[in-house]
């Protein structure tokens, strides 16, 4: 066994943890299996993203009919599931209903070989149950039964249509599917780490997506999106939000929504959804809302030369869409979900039980001190 190098990088920051097929993000480009996410944004369903990160290549039109058919009979989920949602106390977070609901969906789920064909079935099924979690949690909580799904929506298009009793308009559908893109995948992140560290124990699935949806939960992770809005939604004007960014800046404080520990010139997904801000505003009438969102943006980028990342963007696309905030990050899952299950198969291929090393900075060996002498 190797001895370990005496390095310490505080966050593994800049550490190469493993190797990946699925997802190249760099300064200059961010790819799924080679595909640019401009390109995927503009032309690819959700569906189809999430077939190419589960199987390596886009999908034929045989195979998307399938695989939305396989997607589309794991939707409804068990009468026991239903219950809980109901029980779980009104006040609780979105997001940690999710992780309750996802991990009790694995105890209904027969499949638990860790052969690649049982892991893309349970991959299909964590999939389907987390937009229907969502939908059905918002469902019981406005005094409503669950709804069924309706054959042949979007995944974008089912979850709108499950959550609010109304098929999407085209925007919606549109603008929510490009986000579904946009999250889908982004390599080692916290929370696809935390997947794979869970399943180079030869943990289960439903196991090693619950601890990516513990840590996605996170506002310097993917709760970044409602904070952002929580941030945007303080100000009735730019000069205000300018002078509120400046003082929490020279408070070294954090601004939710900007900042990334790999990219230093700007986030591709934020830039691809930028346009959608300042679209669905004009749409919405709330053009001075977006002028919030420019004035904080502005502001960070005089004092700190940092660039938004994706979240900051989406929070108020969400808004605009009408959404709660509360679903903010469980969208993310509903889209980071199918790259969680592409990471755990692939941890599969070549596993190691990922177990690092730390520095010792506690007090030195000593003699045990008995009770009666402390
Ligand atoms: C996501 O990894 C992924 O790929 C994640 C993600 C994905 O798709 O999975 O992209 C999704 O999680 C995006 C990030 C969402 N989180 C936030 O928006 C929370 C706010 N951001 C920061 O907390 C921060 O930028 C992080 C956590 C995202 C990254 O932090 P790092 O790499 O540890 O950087 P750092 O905290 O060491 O900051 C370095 C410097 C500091 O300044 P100095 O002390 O050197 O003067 O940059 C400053 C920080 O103060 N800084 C910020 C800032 N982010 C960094 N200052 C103000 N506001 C910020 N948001």
């Amino acid at each position: 066994m190797s001895e370990s190098v005496d390095t310490y990088h505080p966050g593994l920051e800049g550490v190469i943890a493993g190797e990946t097929a699925i997802c190249c993000v760099d300064q200059g480009r961010l790819l799924y299996r080679g595909y640019d996410i401009a390109d995927l944004a503009r032309h690819a369903s959700f569906e189809e993203c999430a077939f190419l990160l589960l199987h390596g290549e886009l999908p034929t039109t045989e195979q998307l009919a399938l695989f939305k058919q396989q997607i589309d009979g794991e939707r409804e989920l068990p009468g026991a599931v239903v219950d809980v949602l109901r029980a779980i106390p009104r006040q609780a977070p979105m997001m940690d209903v999710l992780r309750t609901g996802v991990s009790l969906c694995g105890n209904f789920s027969s499949a638990k070989s860790q052969g690649r064909s049982s892991l893309l079935t349970r991959a299909v099924r964590v999939l389907a149950a987390v937009p229907s979690l969502i939908a059905a949690r918002l469902r019981v909580l406005d005094g409503k039964w669950p709804l069924e799904p309706k054959p042949g929506l979007s995944h974008a298009g089912q979850f709108i249509y499950m959550a609010f009793g109304r098929e999407p308009t085209e925007l919606e559908e549109r603008v929510l599917n490009l986000t579904l893109v946009l999250y889908a995948e982004h390599e080692f992140n916290a929370s696809t780490f935390a997947a794979r560290v869970c399943t180079s124990t030869l943990s289960g699935l439903h196991s090693s997506v619950v601890a990516a949806i513990g840590t996605l939960k996170g506002p310097l992770h993917g709760g970044a999106n409602e904070a952002a809005l929580s941030l945007i939604e303080k100000f009735q004007s730019s000069a205000e939000a300018r002078r509120w960014v400046e003082e929490a800046l020279a408070h070294k404080q954090k601004i939710m929504g900007f900042g990334h520990r790999v990219y230093r010139n700007g986030d591709h997904r934020a830039f691809i959804l930028e346009p959608y801000v300042d679209e669905l505003a004009r749409m919405r009438n709330e053009q001075w809302r977006a002028e919030v969102y420019h004035a904080i943006k502005e502001t960070v980028w005089a004092k700190k030369q940092i660039h938004p990342n994706v979240d900051y963007p989406c929070g108020l696309v969400y808004h605009f869409l009408g959404f709660p905030s509360d679903i903010f990050t469980p969208l993310f899952v509903m889209a980071r979900v199918a790259g969680w299950c592409a990471h755990i198969i692939e941890q599969h291929v070549n596993n190691r039980l990922i177990r690092p090393r730390s520095r010792y900075t506690g007090a030195p060996a000593r003699a045990f001190v008995p009770l009666t002498e402390r």
